[in-house]
């Protein structure tokens, strides 16, 4: 534990791989996950589906399915109450230590806001008894800051509204109140993992714009995970590309759109539909993400790049290598070995 730390980044994740045992063998769905977050910056974490983003946020918040464990890395995380660095990875992930930080330090909201909410409570009294959890207040200051955060996210009549049921509102609000209730414990990092996939179009423009209303007002952390390009473009300060459970490559957003460095981010890049030009054609990459089960040799996106540089690619993973301000990308087209 490190005392001395207060301009420590909020959250610095080092090498950190995750496997589960499995009947059918060991599935490694992290293989050294690496990358920072500041206090009150926005990242964006992005991939194809089966990268492994679910499972580093899980991995955070050391809520793992059964079978799954740590073998490697830290999760260096500067708590709330102290600003103690504390190892998120080596921590008793029943603790009430531990507790205290999945509840209070770090807040997640999710695709699907059904699955936050209880069926047979109001929205004020799970938000309520999250605030008073957090921070112990009586009924009557509970029920106006209940309201307060209704109104913070955009919940129009929201003292009305605090005695709907979740399955009361339409799916926009609901994920409104699923945000208000992921604030409730004032939390320092929200990690939202595909907000807004579920939600159509014009509703998932009007939630991202909430998200990035809120973590600049209130001063969050934001890390956003998503399957899909677009929804970071103008969320987020600083990207991660994954891919099977690596982070491939990383940079400011505007380099990850202008000047992307790895083939998988090139491929990622031309299967999305055109932000400006919308009659580009599209070009879905080759094949799928291999299984977690068995990982290629060498570079994992080997099996499907169309830029390879050699044998090298199959045999050797490839150094994370600087290619710009703050700007890194691990492949051979960009080292030594590979020229
Ligand atoms: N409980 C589990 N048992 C075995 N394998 C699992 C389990 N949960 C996830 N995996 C595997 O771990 C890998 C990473 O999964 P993860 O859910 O983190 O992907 P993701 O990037 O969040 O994908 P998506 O965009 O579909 O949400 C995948 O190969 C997945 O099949
Ligand atoms: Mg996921």
């Amino acid at each position: 534990m490190n005392t001395e730390a207060t301009d420590a980044p909020l959250i610095d994740v080092e090498n950190l791989s995750v496997v589960i045992d499995r009947d059918e063998g060991v599935v490694r769905p992290l293989n050294g996950v690496s990358f920072r977050i500041d206090a009150g910056q926005a990242v964006g974490i992005v991939g194809e589906s089966g990268c492994g983003k679910t499972m580093t946020s899980n991995a955070l918040l050391r809520i793992l399915p059964p079978g799954a464990k740590i073998t490697s890395g830290h999760i260096r995380y500067r708590r709330k109450l102290d600003e103690q660095v504390v190892d998120l990875a080596t921590i008793d992930s029943s603790s009430a230590e531990m507790r205290q930080i999945r509840g209070g330090d770090i807040s997640m909201i999710f695709q699907e806001p059904m699955t936050a909410f209880s069926p047979v409570h109001t929205i004020h009294n799970q938000i309520a008894e999250m605030i008073q959890l957090h921070d112990p207040m009586d009924d009557q200051a509970a029920r106006r800051r209940v309201v307060e955060l209704l109104d913070l996210v955009g919940i129009v009549g929201p003292d009305e509204r605090a005695d709907d049921y979740a399955f009361q509102l339409s799916g926009g609000m609901r994920q409104r109140a699923m945000i208000a209730m992921a604030l409730a414990s004032k939390p320092r990092l929200l990690i939202a993992d595909e907000p807004t996939t579920a939600l159509d179009v014009t509703v998932q423009a009007r939630v991202l714009k909430l998200i990035q209303r809120l973590q600049r007002e209130l001063g969050l952390a934001l890390m956003l995970i998503t399957h899909d390009l677009g929804v970071i473009a103008h969320t987020v300060e600083y990207v991660y590309v994954m891919y099977l459970g690596q982070v491939i490559e990383e940079g400011p957003v505007v380099e990850i759109f202008d000047n992307p460095a790895h083939p998988y981010t090139q491929a990622l890049l031309h299967s999305i539909p055109s932000l400006t030009d919308k009659s580009k054609r599209l070009e879905p990459i080759e094949g799928s993400v291999p299984s977690a089960f068995a990982l290629p040799t060498g570079c994992p996106f080997h099996t499907r790049c169309t830029k390879q540089v050699g044998d090298i690619c199959k045999r050797q993973m490839p150094a994370h290598t600087q290619v710009g301000k703050g700007h890194f990308a691990s492949c051979f087209i960009h080292t030594e070995e590979g020229s």
